[in-house]
């Protein structure tokens, strides 16, 4: 064994500094964003009731498509007799805004992630990996709080129908 390895096992056992101390310090590494985490998020399910592309009013481009992640497919299935009064930790939404209902440009991205029961926020223009937006924005909450837990072109399940 050499001596340079002995010597850093002697550190751990020591409860000395790690093993590996004389390498140079990695940088530290930044969070990832929320759009770093969705990968393709083009691959993703669509809200049943957003299949396709569709005009808003809303500050997110003229024609918007809704992503939703396997947390929200799953929480959307979920029939209970009180319906589900909130999205399930992890659940992940992505907006892809565009200047045209066929083909266009994509104009905005923006993107909604729930973590301890806290929506995490971020927006972005079409191009652009740095976010205008993250965090918790008055601008986004504000006008967000209108929609069932914070979710605006989707609804929560409802309860079964009354037999
Ligand atoms: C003035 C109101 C308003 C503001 C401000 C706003 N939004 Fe929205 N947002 C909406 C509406 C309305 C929709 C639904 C659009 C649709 O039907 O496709 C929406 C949709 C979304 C969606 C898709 C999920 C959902 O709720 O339907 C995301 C993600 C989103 N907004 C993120 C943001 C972020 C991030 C900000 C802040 C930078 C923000 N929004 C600011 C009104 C707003």
């Amino acid at each position: 064994m050499s001596t340079r390895r002995s010597a850093a096992i002697a550190a751990v056992l020591l409860g000395a500094a790690p093993a590996g101390c004389e390498e140079p310090l990695q940088p530290v590494s930044e969070a990832p964003t929320l759009l770093a985490e969705a990968g393709d998020y083009t691959q993703w399910a669509r809200p049943k009731n957003r299949a396709e592309r569709q005009p808003v009013v809303a500050p997110h481009g003229g024609f918007v498509d809704i992503y939703i992640n396997d947390v929200v497919v799953a929480d959307q299935a979920m029939v209970l007799p009180e319906g589900l009064p909130a999205w399930s930790d992890e659940a992940m939404v992505v907006l892809a805004g565009h200047d045209a209902m066929e083909g266009g440009s994509l104009v905005q991205v923006a993107v909604m992630q729930k973590r301890g029961g806290v929506w995490a926020w971020e927006q972005y223009d079409g191009s652009s990996d740095e976010p205008r937006f993250s965090g918790r924005p008055d601008v986004c909450v504000g006008c967000h709080s209108a929609g069932e837990d914070f979710i605006r072109s989707f609804r929560l399940p409802d309860p079964p129908p009354e037999e």
